[in-house]
């Protein structure tokens, strides 16, 4: 560990215990040096007040290594000019921080202490301001229209939106949405289609209980409303070089991106025999269901088993998805593409290593941190 590493875990040593009060002294000072920094933000703060605090903190503590978190740090500041963030509120940031930082650790505070959060910080936004720099030409969001909106079941809709300029992407890869009903609040869903000449993309949501977004989404979004999307990311996508057969593990909606990768097969694949694992609690969320035996009646490579954990009247496969996958095995010599909610997408994971699955050949994108 470096010297600047050890600096700044034992200062924040001394403030983490109070870290909710920290947090909201970090946002009134923040709001004080600048008010219309407010407006940036979502109406209620609460939803996920620490989420920026806590991602500086992190982001911070990983200066040992800026080389390896350098890609990580340039897209993110990429990814914030969707908030309308410019290179000045670095700074205000920065100072409500070290405001913060000094207030809480009292008497114990060092200039060492001081100077290493300095330093970390500049690394660190130094980057961000970079990739935003970098990614210039390009707007910090597009505009979408919603052309069709159709409920799948009780919880999931699927959802066609045409960007008003061109929005590239590759499959497999998510970008993140916001809507008028929840203003500021971007959560990330991957396209479920190769990108089309007519620059459509189709997003599979499920509402998650009183998850903000997504309720809004699936519940209130109609045909002729206005989305935003930013800047894709993710690098969950087809090596095209790769000669291997491929098996897509899916989970609920986490089918979008695997459809999108199969979409893109449909293209060019000649030789490589594509199994689709799609796994839900019951035969209602299975909800693409029947679009995915069309596209396995039309290309004779593609393959497609769908699995239920919960619904004994379910006539195919029964159980979690990652016991489906195991009994269908062995796939040493596969590509794997697993997408899902963490805990499918961990136990997926967990499966595939017992089975000797090289860690190389899975690429995964879970719907939170596993
Ligand atoms: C790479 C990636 C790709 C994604 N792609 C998709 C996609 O294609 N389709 C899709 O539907 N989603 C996708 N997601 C998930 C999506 O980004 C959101 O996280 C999700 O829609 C919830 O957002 P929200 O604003 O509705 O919920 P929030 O208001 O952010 O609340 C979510 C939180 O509420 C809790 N919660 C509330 N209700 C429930 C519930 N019923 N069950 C479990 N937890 C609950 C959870 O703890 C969670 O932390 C993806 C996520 C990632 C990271
Ligand atoms: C080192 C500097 C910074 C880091 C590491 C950082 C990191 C992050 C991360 C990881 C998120 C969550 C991303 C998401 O949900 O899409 C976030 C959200 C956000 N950041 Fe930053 N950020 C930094 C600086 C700034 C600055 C200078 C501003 C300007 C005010 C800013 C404004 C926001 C806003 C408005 C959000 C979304 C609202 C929220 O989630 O609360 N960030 N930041």
């Amino acid at each position: 560990m470096s010297n600047l590493s050890r600096l700044l875990k034992e200062s924040w040593a001394l403030v983490e215990e109070q870290q909710d009060k920290l947090c909201s002294y970090f946002y009134a000072r923040m709001f004080l040096s600048d008010p219309q920094l407010r407006d940036l933000f979502p109406i209620q703060m609460d939803v996920q007040r620490a989420r920026l605090l806590g991602a500086i903190v992190t982001a911070v503590q990983s200066v040992d290594d800026p080389e390896r978190f350098d890609e990580y740090l340039r897209s993110l500041g990429r990814d914030h000019r969707k908030f309308h963030v410019s290179p000045e509120h670095y700074d205000v940031v920065g100072a409500a921080l070290m405001e913060a930082l000094r207030t809480f650790a009292g008497a114990e505070w060092s200039v060492e202490f001081d100077q290493a959060w300095r330093d970390a910080y500049a690394v660190i936004s130094r980057r961000m301001i970079a990739g935003a720099a970098d990614d210039d030409n390009r707007p910090p969001y597009w505009h979408g229209e919603v052309l069709f909106h159709e409920r799948r079941s009780r919880d999931i809709a699927v959802l066609t939106v045409r960007p008003l300029q061109p929005l590239e992407y590759r499959a497999g890869q998510y970008l993140s949405l916001e809507c008028k009903y929840q203003p500021r609040l971007w959560r990330v869903f991957s396209p479920a289609n190769a990108p089309r000449k007519d620059g459509s993309i189709d997003f599979h949501v499920r509402a998650l209980g009183a998850g903000w977004v997504s309720s809004a989404l699936v519940r209130r979004v109609r045909p002729g409303d206005m989305l935003r999307l930013a800047a894709p990311m993710g690098s969950m996508v087809l090596d095209r070089r790769s000669t291997r057969d491929i098996v897509c593990v899916a989970g609920g909606t986490g089918l979008a991106p695997i459809k999108a990768l199969i979409e893109e097969l449909t293209r060019y694949n000649r030789t490589r025999w594509v199994h689709v694992f799609f796994g839900a609690r019951d035969r209602d969320d299975l909800y693409d269901l029947a679009g995915l035996n069309r596209l396995a009646a039309a290309y004779p490579w593609l393959s497609v088993v769908p699995a239920c954990s919960e619904d004994v009247n379910f006539a195919g496969e029964q159980g979690d998805i990652n016991e489906v996958v195991a009994r269908y095995g062995p796939w040493q010599e596969h590509d794997f593409f697993v997408s899902g909610s963490p805990p499918m997408v961990r136990s997926t994971l967990r499966t595939l290593a017992e089975m000797q699955v090289p860690a190389m050949r899975i690429r995964y994108d879970a719907f939170g941190d596993i």
